[in-house]
């Protein structure tokens, strides 16, 4: 049974575990959330919470109740692992206790000394008084679920502090911190620091005064320009959200709280929970939730293993991918050794590394002091003997494997022992690499993505003979440089990139049959990816992959590729950089304007090879493309190079624009019916046009189809 040192107090819930505290402080009852690590409201904690009111409206020594959290947060919410299991609905509801505080005839007090999130603010807007910390983070970030506040909160927060602030929270799901609501009905006082003994104070003058409780769900709300501004809510809300239902549904909520009672408003408020609870949207969004957090499971290995001290790191290369990679820890508040081979690369990298801070506080992102402090913790070498202090070092040198194992060879030779000796690379063999050392145990890959110092996702690669210290090690650092890390084994291209090849063949094929670059864009981009397969090859630089395809040409002589890119690229249209690519570019601008003359081009490159065009549906178009992913994805499942079918969604959802409120590739084809998407395979397969080996089902995608199953359970 654990029960905190802190306070001797005596337990309220009939549980194994007490997660919610009652003691009693002069003549007030404090019931302390005490569920970590966030004191999400689990069925245990809703029942303590509602048995503790039940106590000290029993209690003729009591004279007012204060709620508060232990530890950093208020709470954040619905308890997530009781997710889909009867706990969650199981009385007292949330709904129920927010009721039961509301009712008390003893004055409830929330004190709010941290995150006060989702449930947990919606418990507070029940309460009587409430007293924060001034920098305490309040949101109710139910959207990003694809849901809305389901227990009261449209209605109760609109009625304190107003529509307009009210809606911008729910809408977007933003934290503010309190004191930007003072002044509203929702804050009775701020405080500098601890809100707790502000609480106990105003709690006895409120019983002392016999002050009235203040109930929120009286409140009219009376605002002449609710109307108005509702409505420009729906129009911009309606346009942001591109048909993805919950935003609108926020908004009408909200304006159910200007016109309906209260009552007839949480009604409302309840239906169109339900509703959206079923929704697709909803179900991929929380797809996305847990599949992030499982992420970070690694089986076999305890989620408190020890894992190795990083202070120093160091970075060795300072070209496009080291110095994002060096400003990554920089930010973190970590020292980086960056090393080059000469003072000029050196020199140009660490400049390219101060204008892109500067860039950042010149558009507000990052004040200026953080950012001078971000310089100051580089250190430039030319010499690997400065690398001896670190604890991690990451390689992100030349693409070449003669380049890196030299550079492996004197980092062997440098780096102190137990370092993590780490590789950037995108596609070469990193035991190969790892076996150059004396020491292949402490090798391990941090694949980034461009540009390092923005993409959230980070693939770390497990050799064969990495240490399973080393890989809670990297996925820990992960955390605190603000990545999404997932794992993968080692195989060229590791999971992104290998199933992204495949999508950008079937680009291709489908420009040789009869699209065009923007018809595939367009059918991709009204899917929901950020941007389509051409725009995207033209900002990463197609130079990048035809360097990979000429490599394929050899290794894999049989495999078919339209030489349409090749073509494109022999003009050197490399995308972006050169102004040319798929699209045409205006200088210093980045939209993507169709070009005659590739349009040209296709249309040369088709009748030379007697391609007779037909017109291509968007939904041929997507399917081909999403579903060349999930047929790659389930080869990576096979073969054990991804470990589970959600780490595969979540580096599309982390690095490649897929759409969060479609859930990521493998969730998707759960969507479609696993039987559907081998069907429609077996139809693209008939057409005579491109590789017959394509469209062959990986064996686990044709068993999980036939058996009726999904990959994500
Ligand atoms: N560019 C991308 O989008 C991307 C994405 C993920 C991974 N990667 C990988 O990152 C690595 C670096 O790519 P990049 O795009 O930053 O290349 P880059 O050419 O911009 O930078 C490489 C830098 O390494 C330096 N260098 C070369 N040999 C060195 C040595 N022996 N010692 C010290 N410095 C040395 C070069 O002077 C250069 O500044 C490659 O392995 C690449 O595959 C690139």
């Amino acid at each position: 049974m654990r029960r905190s040192a802190e306070t001797a107090g005596s337990p309220i819930a009939r549980s194994e575990i007490i997660t919610a505290r009652y003691r009693i402080d002069d003549t007030v009852a404090v019931i302390t959330l005490d569920n970590p690590p966030v004191n999400g409201l689990g069925y245990d904690t809703r029942a303590g919470v509602a048995s503790g009111i039940d106590r000290a409206l029993a209690d003729p020594e009591v004279r007012a109740v204060v709620i508060t959290g232990a530890g950093r947060m208020f709470s954040a919410g619905a308890d997530i692992r009781e997710f889909n299991t009867p706990k969650a609905k199981a009385e007292p509801r949330l709904h129920s206790l927010i009721r039961f505080i509301e009712d008390s005839v003893k004055p409830v007090i929330a004190a709010i000394g941290g995150g006060c999130m989702g449930g947990g603010l919606e418990l507070v807007l029940g309460c009587h008084f409430r007293v924060a910390a001034k920098d305490a983070p309040i949101a109710l970030p139910e959207v990003k679920l694809g849901l809305l506040p389901g227990a009261g909160g449209t209605q109760r927060l609109p009625r304190a502090v107003g529509i307009e602030p009210a809606l911008n929270m729910i809408v977007s799901g933003a934290s503010v911190r309190a004191a930007e609501l003072a002044g509203t009905a929702l804050f009775d006082e701020l405080t500098d620091g601890d809100p707790l003994p502000a609480a106990l104070a105003f709690a006895r003058k409120v019983a002392d005064e016999n002050r009235p409780r203040k109930r929120l769900r009286d409140i009219v709300i009376n605002d002449p320009n609710a109307e108005g501004f509702l409505q420009f809510a729906r129009n911009t809300v309606g346009a942001a959200s591109k048909g993805y239902p919950a935003p609108l549904k926020c908004v009408d909520a909200v304006a159910a709280a200007v016109a309906k009672p209260f009552e007839e408003g949480l009604r409302i408020e309840r239906e169109f929970f339900d509703e959206l609870v079923q929704s697709p949207e909803s179900r991929a969004l929380r797809h996305a939730f847990f599949a992030e957090r499982a992420a970070s499971r690694i089986p076999g290995i305890a989620e408190d293993a020890s894992a190795r001290a990083i202070e120093r790191v160091a970075v060795i290369g300072a070209g496009t991918m080291g110095g994002g990679i060096a400003m990554c820890f920089a930010s973190a508040g970590l020292p980086v050794t960056i090393l080059e081979m000469k003072q000029e690369p050196l020199d140009k990298g660490l400049a390219t590394i101060r204008r892109n801070y500067e860039a950042s506080v010149k558009r507000g992102k990052l004040p200026a002091a953080a950012a001078e402090q971000a310089i100051a913790r580089f250190s430039p070498t030319l010499s690997f003997d400065a690398l001896a202090g670190s604890d991690l070092v990451i390689e992100a040198v030349f693409e070449d494997m003669q380049v890196k194992q030299d550079v492996f060879r004197k980092l062997d030779a440098v780096a102190k022992s137990g370092a993590i000796l780490a590789t950037n690379t995108s596609t070469l063999d990193l035991d190969k690499i790892a076996a150059i050392t004396r020491r292949p145990q402490d090798v391990i890959g941090m694949h980034f993505f461009s540009p390092a110092n923005v993409m959230k996702l980070l693939e770390v690669v497990r050799g064969a003979k990495t240490a399973d210290d080393v890989l809670t090690t990297v996925m820990r650092i992960a955390k605190t440089i603000g990545k999404t890390a997932v794992v993968s084994r080692v195989c060229d291209g590791f999971i992104g990139n290998r199933m992204v090849e495949q999508y950008l063949r079937q680009a291709m094929f489908l420009l040789e049959e009869g699209a065009t670059p923007a018809q595939v864009d367009q059918a991709l981009e009204r899917f929901g990816m950020a941007m389509g397969p051409f725009r995207m090859s033209d900002l990463a630089g197609n130079d990048v992959g035809w360097y990979i395809r000429k490599r394929r040409y050899v290794e894999k002589p049989n495999l078919v590729y339209s030489k349409i890119a090749d073509r494109l690229c022999e003009l050197g249209r490399f995308g972006q950089k050169t102004g040319l690519g798929w699209y045409r570019y205006q200088a210093g601008r980045r939209d993507a304007l169709p070009d005659p003359d590739v349009d040209a081009l296709i249309t040369e490159y088709r009748k030379e090879h007697g391609f007779a065009p037909r017109k291509i549906g968007a939904d041929e178009i997507v399917e081909r493309c999403i579903y060349a992913l999930v047929n790659e994805g389930a080869q990576l499942l096979d073969e054990g190079i991804a470990l589970r079918a959600s780490d595969i969604d979540v580096v599309y959802l982390a690095g490649y624009g897929f759409p969060r409120y479609r859930g990521g590739p493998m969730f998707y084809a759960d969507t479609i019916g696993l039987y559907n998407v081998v069907r429609s395979m077996r139809r693209f397969a008939a057409n005579p046009h491109g590789d017959p080996g394509f469209w062959r089902p990986a064996p686990l995608l044709a068993k999980l189809a036939s058996e009726n199953k999904t990959f994500n359970g």
